[in-house]
């Protein structure tokens, strides 16, 4: 659910920001709450996941991608106010775009824009660029947060560029290690591949394609598959808002994305419905055909998309286009261009899950009335910031009953107290503090 052009989420909201050729690019995220640990690093990582220049199947622009955080977060806690995630461009040569500011480049946003706007940053495509997805991983890096606090984890691979695809018995392979909760184990298996792919041999494979595709001035597409382990059943809305929907929507909004699947996806249509369905035994389903999401609402399976993701449009293969006279003109697009977009789409598309998927926890959590995360709780109270504590009650709408009771037990106390060396006064003083509004055990 958005609110403007810019715009994505509603409890969880983000505003992106910034050209790729101008002074930076970043977010801001609205509604966030308080007392939520906040690490520079842990951002730092996605976004050195998503940079250009990362291998020699990536754009070679140099840019570090270097976070800042300029507001919303305190002594490595979120306040409760917008969070501004900054990245200033380093590398940036508009220049080198001078001489093609008059053309339309084929597979680019260049007529378009100019169409609905009257005015276009043609420095690197601008607002249409790649970089515009950094303020998208940053944000996805925060809701990645929210989510491990929940138990959920998203991941994402490369499973085929061009022709070349994951064998079967190397997505068994993942499959295993997700299914014993290994998540480190898969993440490295990725990531040991450059182009993101877990199965070693057809990485090599890919690798070799992009090179000649490359050296040809062409461009190579592919399928990036991501995946959410730990989601519970009920999030998600039943009528326009379904999750798959959100979670399409959201995949789609990604630059050079152009077609979405979920579980058995387009297969279906040559199915049977037997072939089909996911039977359930005692409410949980054996298989996973629906990839994770029945009815437009999350049924606890892990989610599982697909995306299609095009060449990219940038080639040095002469092309034919015209300028805004109208006139007919060739173009050989020259600079720095990732041959195969599919690796760097996969930490943005894990991005867009994430924020996908904490916009619909938190909505499910005001209609489940079901609130409270302990460890925000426990680290704003621990600190001693009883109005933050306070202020974020009231945010979460907490009424004195909904409380769990034992998140605060005396032992929990007691064991808090051990674990963040505070002394048992402190202890006798945070229960007094607590029975302001918990029910006394
Ligand atoms: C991470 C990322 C990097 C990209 N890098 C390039 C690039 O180097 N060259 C290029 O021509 N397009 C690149 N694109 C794709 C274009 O931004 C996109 O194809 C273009 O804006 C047109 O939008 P559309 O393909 O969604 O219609 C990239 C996209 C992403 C998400």
């Amino acid at each position: 659910m958005s609110t403007g052009p810019n715009t994505f989420g509603s409890f969880f909201r983000i505003v992106s920001f910034g050209e790729s050729h101008g002074h930076s690019v970043g977010v801001v995220l609205d509604g966030v709450r308080p007392g939520l640990p906040l690490d520079k690093k842990v951002i730092q990582k996605e976004l050195d996941r998503r940079k250009p220049g990362q291998s020699k199947y990536t754009s070679p622009r140099k840019e570090p991608d270097r976070v800042e955080i300029l507001s919303g977060v305190f002594h490595g806690l979120t306040t409760g106010a917008p969070i501004c995630l900054l990245v200033k461009n380093t590398d940036a040569d508009p220049k080198a775009y001078e001489k093609t500011k008059d053309i339309f480049r084929p597979g680019h946003a260049d007529y378009t824009f100019l169409k609905k706007y009257g005015i276009r940053d043609w420095r690197g495509g601008g607002r249409a660029s790649g970089r515009e997805t950094i303020g998208r991983v940053a944000a996805g890096a925060v809701a990645k947060q929210i989510l491990e606090n929940r138990n959920v984890t998203v991941m994402g691979f490369t499973k085929r560029i061009g022709p070349i695809e994951m064998s079967s018995a190397s997505i068994a392979r993942l499959e295993k290690l997700f299914n014993r909760g290994d998540f480190e184990g898969a993440a490295d298996l990725i990531e040991s591949s450059p182009v993101r792919c877990p199965d070693p041999e057809a990485s090599k494979k890919m690798e070799a394609l992009i090179s000649e595709t490359r050296t040809a001035g062409d461009s190579v597409g592919g399928v990036v598959e991501v995946r959410a382990f730990g989601t519970e059943a009920g999030w998600g809305d039943p009528v326009f808002w379904k999750l798959d929907a959100e979670l399409a929507a959201g995949a789609l909004s990604i630059g050079g994305v152009k077609g979405v699947e979920f579980g058995d996806g387009f297969s279906v249509s040559r199915k049977k419905g037997s072939e089909t369905n996911d039977p359930f035994l005692c409410g949980e389903p054996t298989t996973n055909r629906a990839g994770g999401v029945l009815g437009g609402i999350s049924n606890g399976a892990p989610i599982i998309m697909r995306l299609a993701v095009k060449p990219t449009p940038s080639i040095r293969i002469p092309q034919k286009t015209c300028d805004i006279q109208g006139k007919p003109r060739v173009i050989e697009t020259k600079g720095r261009h990732d041959p195969c977009l599919a690796p760097r789409v996969t930490p943005v598309a894990e991005a867009m899950m994430s924020l996908c998927l904490a916009e619909a926890a938190l909505r499910q959590d005001a209609v489940s009335n079901k609130k409270l995360d302990p460890h925000s709780a426990r680290l704003a109270f621990l600190r001693g910031w009883e109005d933050l504590f306070s202020a974020w009650k009231k945010i979460c709408c907490i009424e004195k009953e909904e409380m769990p009771p034992t998140v605060f037990s005396e032992t929990e106390l007691k064991s808090l107290a051990k674990e963040h060396s505070i002394t048992a006064d402190d202890v006798k003083s945070l229960q007094t503090f607590l029975g302001t509004f918990l029910p006394s055990k």
